[in-house]
């Protein structure tokens, strides 16, 4: 039984992602903490009759206190996007945040596994190594960035690509991945499944198909008008993965899945980096990069870059842009 951290509980994201950590049967104690309404955040979902516990944690001073123990601490403290803003204008104020949020995990709880949400996650996930390299405190294969949303959108808009028709293929799941970066065009699905690809290029669909893998998150930002982005659909994503993470820690095997990762400080990471540069047709292996990462015991034990041995050139194109 594990206890998981929630920093940024009260927000749009934080809110529904603790909600559903609660009902997890897999986490014993729920720590949330966040800058403001957080009391009311844990009252709440206390109530929702699961053996968990739940506990509010407020101001800086609390901080220490809401990390003290975890074994997973999952970071989306910052603000969201607003319409007209890329993800990248967003970096001057949630690196900061990230910043210090990531300073006191080092000081109290860097053993735990650390997922990031924050945006933007090409950014936030290096400011975070960095950060906990200089405090000496890194463990690479413990820091990710959650990279599921664009797996799901890849999944749900593969379905409403294909038709009614791919209702009766239970193969969705398995046909396409993301790796790359999680910021528009960096953001590289790969498809695995050819005869799916063949069928949306022979209706013209492939490219909108990519686009809108890519974009997805604007539709949201755009649909909400200004009240922020997406955040129910990036909680359940967010949860999913918090899952993976937590069945790793009770042994559960695993199936390879992406996250967004330090190439450069993981074992296997330079011969990751050397095949996604080799499949990419570019000199220069990268330091960061969305990879399926295989978890055991709470981190990342290997990477598996089969699927970019796969990919055909059109989507080497593609890959480039991520690199
Ligand atoms: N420490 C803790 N919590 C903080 C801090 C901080 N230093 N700064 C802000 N917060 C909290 C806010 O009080 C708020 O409750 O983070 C929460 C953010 O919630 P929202 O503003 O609703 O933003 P949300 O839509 O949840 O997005 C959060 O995740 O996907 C990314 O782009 C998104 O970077 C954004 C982040």
């Amino acid at each position: 039984m594990v206890r998981v951290t929630v920093l940024g509980a009260a927000g749009g994201i934080g809110q529904p992602l603790s909600l559903l950590l609660k009902t997890s049967p897999l986490v014993s104690q729920l720590n949330l903490y966040d800058i403001r309404n957080v009391h009311g955040v844990a009252a709440d979902i206390s109530h929702v009759n699961t053996d968990s516990k739940v506990l509010a944690f407020q101001g800086n001073e609390e901080l220490g206190a809401a990390l003290a123990g975890a074994q997973l601490v999952v970071l989306t403290a910052g603000v969201p996007r607003k319409p007209g803003m890329s993800r990248d204008d967003l970096f001057s104020i949630n690196a900061g945040i990230v910043q210090v949020l990531v300073t006191a995990f080092a000081s109290h709880s860097p053993d735990a596994c650390l997922l990031i949400i924050t945006n933007p996650v090409n950014s936030t996930v290096p400011i975070a190594v960095e950060t906990l390299k200089r405090l000496g405190k890194l463990r690479p294969n413990r820091v990710m960035g959650v990279t599921s949303l664009d797996v799901m959108r890849a999944q749900s808009f593969l379905k409403a690509a294909l038709g009614p028709e791919s209702n009766s293929i239970s193969t969705v799941e398995n046909s396409v991945t993301v790796v790359g970066g999680h910021s528009g065009p960096t953001i590289v699905p790969l498809m695995k499944n050819k005869d799916h690809q063949r069928r949306l290029r022979a209706n013209n669909k492939y490219d909108d198909y990519i686009h809108r893998v890519q974009f997805g998150g604007d539709e949201v930002v755009k649909a909400k008008a200004g009240a922020g982005s997406a955040t129910l659909s990036m909680a359940s994503a967010g949860f999913c993965f918090s899952e993976l993470v937590l069945r790793s820690i009770r042994r559960e095997p695993i199936k390879p899945y992406p996250a967004f990762v330090y190439l450069g400080g993981l074992e296997g990471g330079a011969a990751a980096g050397a095949a996604i540069a080799a499949a990419a047709s570019v000199g220069e292996a990268p330091d960061y990069f969305a990879v399926p990462v295989v978890l055991r015991d709470g981190e990342i034990s290997s990477l598996d870059t089969t699927d970019f041995k796969n990919i055909d050139n059109a989507e080497g194109g593609l890959l480039k842009t991520a690199v």
